[in-house]
């Protein structure tokens, strides 16, 4: 089974979140390839991002400015795979998921892993921007993101009263993002299992230095 942490980037209170979610767990559930982990931000009273190289101590087991920043790398290091369910909030993710991914500072938690995104908003815009945002960040963060995603418009009346989907086509997009994710998790895991390269900012880095050293 695979690791799949699914991370919730909602924290207010009266959130849509609470709609989305529950079908987002049960849908990855009834999958069957996953042994699944819901992160929500509300639980991880993680601080506003301050670390630096002071912070970090050893490279090998960062130590960081609060021992939520170390758990919460070491929590997203088990995984797998990571799902990720964001409403659009100016065109882009909530802050308080930018922290959350921005505190995965030097442990390369989140490398060569893929990401599925579910977005939402209350209009007509679904939370794409929010999603192609995330991609960017997924990119960066040297996960792999996914092409198929779940947008879902108009959330608050996006579910029945028994919290499945009244538009079908996001109960097949869901299908096809879940099968992708295992696809790529599996083969990811295999990759990483096999070895990975040293992160490219460091191979950079070693170049440069070999050749600042012969000049
Ligand atoms: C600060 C803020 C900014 C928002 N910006 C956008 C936006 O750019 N595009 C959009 O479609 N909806 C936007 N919305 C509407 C949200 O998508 C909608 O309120 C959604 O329910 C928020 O999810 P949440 O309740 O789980 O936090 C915004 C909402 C907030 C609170």
């Amino acid at each position: 089974m695979l690791k799949l942490k699914i991370l919730l980037g909602s924290t207010r209170p009266t959130r849509s979140a609470d709609l989305v979610a529950p079908w987002v767990l049960e849908r990855a559930s009834a999958h069957g390839a996953f042994d699944i982990e819901v992160l929500d931000l509300r639980d991880w009273s993680l601080p506003m991002f301050q670390e630096h190289l002071g912070t970090i101590g050893d490279f090998n087991d960062p130590t960081y400015s609060d021992p939520v920043v170390r758990q919460w790398n070491r929590t997203l290091k088990e995984a797998d795979a990571l799902l990720i369910v964001t409403p659009e909030y100016l065109h882009s993710v909530p802050g308080v998921l930018k922290n959350a991914l921005d505190s995965v500072f030097v442990s390369f938690a989140l490398r060569n892993k893929p990401l599925a995104d579910v977005g939402y908003s209350s209009g007509i815009a679904a939370g794409v921007r929010a999603v192609e945002h995330l991609m960017h960040i997924a990119i960066e963060s040297e996960m792999v993101p996914l092409r198929d995603t779940v947008i879902i418009p108009h959330v608050a009346t996006a579910f029945d009263a028994h919290g499945v989907p009244v538009d079908p086509m996001t109960d097949i997009a869901m299908t096809v993002m879940l099968d992708d994710l295992a696809w790529w998790g599996a083969l990811l895991a295999q990759g990483r299992a096999q070895g990975e390269l040293v992160p490219g900012a460091f191979r950079m880095r070693a170049a440069m230095a070999a050749i600042q050293e012969a000049s």
